[in-house]
């Protein structure tokens, strides 16, 4: 399963000898860009264990950021049709020195081109701003609207037709995972989902696992959260590394887990890969492990967000329907102003 192991004793900060030794192209000041980034392997799929994460980047700033980190050593690019920064991505790509071969590319279908016949069509449309196959293509969130078998199938059309490599889901739930996995012919590789210390993702990567299939954990950073915990803090600081590295570093030791943080700055997107020096003991991992609460989740949606396995979506569904209950109340006050 997945090639990730944690081949080293518990240690502080290693040393230049060492980290060499045991992660070769792996500088004191992260990735060296000399070897090709760890990847988590399944099914025929080597992802890179740490890659970076576009939503919210447009035109000019995309282009620059994802030239920037794949200049740096970034071999895992995240993407989506949704984004609507995929033919500045394609552009990046295209005149980087870093062969093509050597990224790995993941985009999205969103959710209203499920039927067959448009989830084809709107795959081409991505290739065409891409400018070249994705490795990796998901489904962006289930749509309970769309008949699942008719979405798979088309998953599998496209992947068949050569237009990605590797084909997966995001935003899936281990119920929602399983019927996947039985209607699907090709291999569902990944399941990209939130996953951070404030959000247990235990049963969904139980599942995962067992179907050797990984995830890509998204907003691992909890979008920027973790800088403001002391715990993570207070890890980070017997090795000289910040509360995104721990946390980063935290996804990086577990099985079958790769993250892909995002930024608009460059000197975060450093910081960022800088977390291959270090190795966090066990009951540093317990620790941060048991932080989840019922808070946790930070991406969600009343409208198509699915019944979700983990703790996490209580904090969500109460300020969703708060915030629902608001906006009535502001509008019917305003209808009698
Ligand atoms: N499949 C899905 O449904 C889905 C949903 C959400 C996200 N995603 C993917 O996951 C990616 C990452 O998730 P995310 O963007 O939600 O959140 P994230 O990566 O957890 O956090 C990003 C935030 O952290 C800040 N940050 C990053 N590095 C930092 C550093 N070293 N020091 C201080 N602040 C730092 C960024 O600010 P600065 O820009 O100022 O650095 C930004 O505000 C997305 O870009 C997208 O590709 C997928």
């Amino acid at each position: 399963m997945s090639a990730i192991r944690a081949c080293l004793r518990p240690t502080q900060k290693l040393g230049k000898f060492e980290l060499e030794q045991a992660y070769p192209g792996v500088s004191d000041k992260g990735w060296s860009g000399r070897q090709p980034m760890k990847t988590v392997d399944v099914q025929g799929a080597q992802i890179p264990a740490l890659g970076f994460g576009t939503a919210g980047l447009r035109s000019d700033v995309a282009r620059r950021m994802v030239s920037y980190a794949l200049d740096i050593g970034y071999r895992h690019i995240d993407t989506a049709q949704s984004y609507g920064n995929e033919a500045e991505i394609g552009d990046a790509i295209s005149v980087s020195s870093v062969p093509r071969q050597e990224i790995w590319l993941t985009t999205k279908v969103w959710r209203d081109r499920f039927r067959d016949g448009d989830l084809q069509r709107s795959v081409e449309a991505s290739v065409r701003k891409l400018r070249t196959e994705p490795d990796l293509l998901l489904l962006h969130w289930p749509n309970s609207k769309t008949p699942l078998h008719e979405t798979i199938g088309a998953l599998n059309d496209v992947k068949r037709k050569g237009l990605t490599n590797h084909i997966g889901v995001s935003n899936f739930t281990v119920a929602l995972i399983q019927q996947a996995l039985s209607l699907t012919k090709e291999p569902l590789v990944v399941n990209q989902v939130e996953y951070h210390p404030y959000l247990s993702q235990w049963t969904v990567l139980e599942t995962l696992r067992a179907n050797d299939m990984a995830m890509i954990a998204y907003s691992p950073l909890a979008q920027g959260r973790v800088f403001r915990d002391m715990t993570l803090q207070s890890i980070g600081d017997g090795y000289g590394k910040n509360a995104g590295q721990v946390a980063l570093r935290w996804l990086f030791q577990q099985d079958g887990v790769t993250a892909i943080p995002h930024s608009s700055r460059e000197a975060h997107i450093e910081a960022n890969l800088e977390i291959f020096d270090f190795e966090l003991t066990g009951p540093e991992m317990a620790r941060i492990s048991a932080r989840p609460g019922p808070h946790g989740r930070l991406n969600d949606s009343l409208r198509y967000g699915p019944a979700w396995d983990d703790l996490g979506t209580v904090g969500m569904a109460r300020r969703n329907v708060t915030g629902v209950v608001r906006a009535v109340i502001r509008r019917v006050r305003r209808l009698y102003r």
